[in-house]
């Protein structure tokens, strides 16, 4: 099973957990690619089982709650314009409230026919908890054969 990690981080919040879910996930066995999404490109993409989007969540009162602009990008950007049904989970760290920035990412996903299966979120200082999440849908859903 080969998991594409896709993530992008400011303060170095997102690629902590990002990290943490490298290691975790390749002492259960599953092959993992790890791409900043300024430079992942649409075959690590293709190439991938499965995907996990992480963000950091970024609030703008007038506009809502959204990615980092640096996954807004990509997911315009390097997406194949037919995900296939690929499974893609995303995940966002953030301090307050993540609000709708994952279902931005979801929607995104869905209009390139891709399959988005779950969002999780936690604040920052709780990564574990993030990761230890993630790790169980993971290893419960999309188990090594
Ligand atoms: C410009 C900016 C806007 C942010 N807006 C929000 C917000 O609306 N809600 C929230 O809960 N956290 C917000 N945060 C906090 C970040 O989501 C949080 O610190 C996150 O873990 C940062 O991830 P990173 O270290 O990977 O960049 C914001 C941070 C920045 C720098």
């Amino acid at each position: 099973m080969k998991l594409l990690l896709v993530f992008s981080s400011e303060s170095g919040n997102t690629k902590k957990v990002t990290e943490m879910l490298q290691l975790e996930l390749e002492k259960l066995y599953y092959t993992i690619t790890v791409k900043n999404a300024l430079t992942v490109k649409a075959v690590n993409l293709e190439e991938a089982d499965l995907i996990l989007i992480g963000t950091p969540v970024h609030g703008y009162i007038l506009f809502g709650h959204k990615p980092v602009e640096a996954i807004t990008d990509m997911v315009k950007n390097a997406l194949p314009v037919d995900l296939k049904q690929k499974p893609v989970i995303g995940f966002a760290t953030y301090l307050f409230f993540p609000a709708g920035a994952l279902k931005r990412i979801k929607n995104s996903i869905e209009r390139r026919n891709g399959s988005y299966v779950a969002s999780f979120a936690n604040r920052r200082f709780k990564k574990q908890v993030l990761v230890t999440n993630i790790v169980d849908y993971i290893t419960k859903n999309y188990p090594i054969e």
